[in-house]
C-alpha cells in the first residue's frame, strides 16, 4: 500500500502538511510500517497524549531517532518524578539571572548581524542572521567562548539530523553529538574547578533538599540547552522570516506597526513551527481511533500537524495574523512543555524587530532551497532572501 505518511522522504522534510491532513481526517491513530511507530496527529489527542506522561512515557528519549546516551540523563527523556527534580533545579538556574538580561546582549548581537546585511541586494537569512544571533546570545548565557556560528549550528544540526537510507541516525551524526557533550564536559570541568557567574556554573551549583545534579545531568542539560536553542531558535526565527516573506501583505502589517509582532510569533509557532514531532514509548496497551497499540511502542506526537487541525483552529491552512492562537502546540504541553519558551520568545522579538525596522520590505530569492533531514525538526538549511 502506498504509505500516506513517510517519514523519511524529503517531502515531509519540506512540507508534511498535506501528509498530515491525510492522517488527521483518515488515519488518526496510524501506523507507520516505513518508520515502526504509530504517529498522533489530531489537536485532541495530541494534547491528551503529551498530558499523560504515565502512559506516554519519555524514559526512552524524545527524539523520534534518539542520540545513543541520552536517554535517562536530560529533561526530554526523563519522566516524575526524576523529571519535576530535574526541571525544578534547572528552572531555578534559568531564574536566577532574570531573562530580560539577555535582551541587551540579544540586541546588540541583532544590530551587528543586522547592519552587516542591510546595504545588500540579497543575503542568506539563516547563516547571516538567525544563526549569529541565537549562537552568541545563547554561549554568552551559558557562559561559554563566543565560536562560529555557522559552525556551531552545522554541528547542532548534524547531531539531531537523521539519516534516510538508514531509517535512523549514522556515525558521522552521533559523532557530531559526542564532540558537543565533550566540549561541554571540559567547561563544565572548569567550573567544577573555578565557578563563574553564568549558567553553566547555576546548574552545577543547584541544589533543592540536598538534591544536587550528577555531572551527567550538567553535561547532558547542557548540551540540551545547545541543542534545543541553537536549532529550535534559529530554526524557529528562519520559519518566521519564511513566513513574512511569502505573505506580503502581513509582512507590511507588521513592519509598520511592530506591536503585532507577538502574534505573527505565535501564529508561526501554530502554523509551521520547527518542532514538529516528538517520541514517546507507551507504558500500556491502549485502544485509540479503534487501533490497539501495545506497551513498548513508540508513538510520535506531532504537534504540527495538530496544530493545523480544523477540528481546533477554524481555517487552519491560512497564516492568519489577527488570529490568536490559544493553547497551540508549539512549545508542546504538560509536564515537558519547553522551558525555553519565554527565551524564545524575547530572543525572537528582539532580533524580529531590528530586522523589520532596518528592512521592512523582503521577499524570497528563491523558493528552491533545502531541509535539513529530520525526524523531529523542521528547519530550512538556508532562506535566501533579498530586499524589495
Ligand atoms: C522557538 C524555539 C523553540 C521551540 C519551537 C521549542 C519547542 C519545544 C517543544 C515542542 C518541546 C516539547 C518536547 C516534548 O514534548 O518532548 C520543547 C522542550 C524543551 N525545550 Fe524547547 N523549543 C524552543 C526553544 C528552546 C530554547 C531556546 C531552549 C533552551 C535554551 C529549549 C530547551 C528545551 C528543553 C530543555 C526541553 C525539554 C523540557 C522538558 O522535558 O521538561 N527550547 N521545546
Amino acid at each position: 500500500m502506498h504509505e500516506p505518511f513517510r517519514l523519511y522522504s524529503t517531502e515531509i522534510d519540506r512540507d508534511p502538511f498535506p501528509a498530515y491532513k491525510t492522517l488527521r481526517d483518515d488515519f488518526p491513530c496510524y501506523w507507520s510500517e516505513d518508520a515502526q511507530t504509530w504517529v498522533l496527529t489530531r489537536y485532541k489527542d495530541v494534547q491528551a497524549a503529551a498530558m499523560d506522561w504515565e502512559t506516554f512515557s519519555s524514559t526512552q528519549g524524545n527524539l523520534v531517532d534518539e542520540i545513543p546516551g541520552r536517554a535517562g540523563g536530560t529533561l526530554g527523556s526523563i519522566d516524575p518524578p526524576r523529571h519535576d527534580r530535574l526541571r525544578a533545579l534547572a528552572q531555578a538556574a534559568f531564574a536566577k539571572k532574570n531573562l530580560e538580561h539577555l535582551a541587551a546582549p540579544a540586541a546588540r548581537s541583532a544590530a551587528r548581524a543586522v547592519m552587516a546585511v542591510k546595504t545588500r541586494d540579497s543575503f542568506d537569512f539563516v547563516s547571516e542572521v538567525s544563526s549569529v544571533v541565537t549562537v552568541e546570545t545563547l554561549f554568552e548565557m551559558l557562559g561559554l567562548a563566543p565560536r562560529d556560528p555557522s559552525e556551531v549550528r552545522a554541528q547542532v544540526v548534524l547531531s539531531v539530523s537523521s539519516d534516510k537510507a538508514n531509517k535512523g541516525r549514522n556515525d558521522a551524526q552521533n559523532a557530531a553529538f559526542a564532540s558537543l557533550t565533550a566540549y561541554i564536559a571540559d567547561e563544565v570541568e572548569k567550573r567544577r574547578k573555578m565557578p563563574a557567574d553564568d549558567l553553566i556554573t547555576r546548574l552545577a551549583e543547584a541544589e533543592i533538599d540536598g538534591d544536587k545534579l550528577s555531572d551527567r545531568e550538567v553535561i547532558l542539560t547542557t548540551s540540551m540547552f545547545v541543542v534545543a536553542g541553537v536549532e529550535s531558535l534559529s530554526s524557529f526565527m528562519t520559519i518566521l522570516a519564511h513566513n513574512l516573506a511569502s505573505h506580503p501583505e502581513a509582512r507590511r502589517r507588521v513592519a509598520n506597526d511592530l506591536s503585532l509582532l507577538p502574534q505573527a510569533i505565535e501564529e508561526s509557532l501554530r502554523f509551521n513551527t520547527s518542532a514538529q514531532r516528538f517520541k514517546r514509548v507507551l507504558t500500556r496497551d491502549l485502544t485509540l481511533h479503534g487501533q490497539v497499540m501495545k506497551a513498548g511502542d513508540k508513538v510520535i506526537l506531532a504537534y504540527g500537524a495538530a496544530n493545523r487541525d480544523e477540528r481546533k483552529f477554524p481555517d487552519a491552512e491560512v497564516y492568519d495574523l489577527d488570529r490568536k492562537p490559544r493553547n497551540h502546540l508549539g512549545f508542546g504541553a504538560g509536564k515537558h512543555f519547553c522551558i525555553g519558551n519565554a527565551l524564545a520568545r524575547l530572543i525572537t522579538q528582539t532580533t524580529m524587530t531590528k530586522f523589520l525596522t532596518e528592512i521592512p520590505d523582503f521577499s524570497l530569492a528563491t523558493d528552491s532551497f533545502d531541509w535539513v533531514p529530520s525526524s523531529n525538526f523542521r528547519s530550512p538549511v538556508t532562506l535566501p532572501l533579498r530586499r524589495g
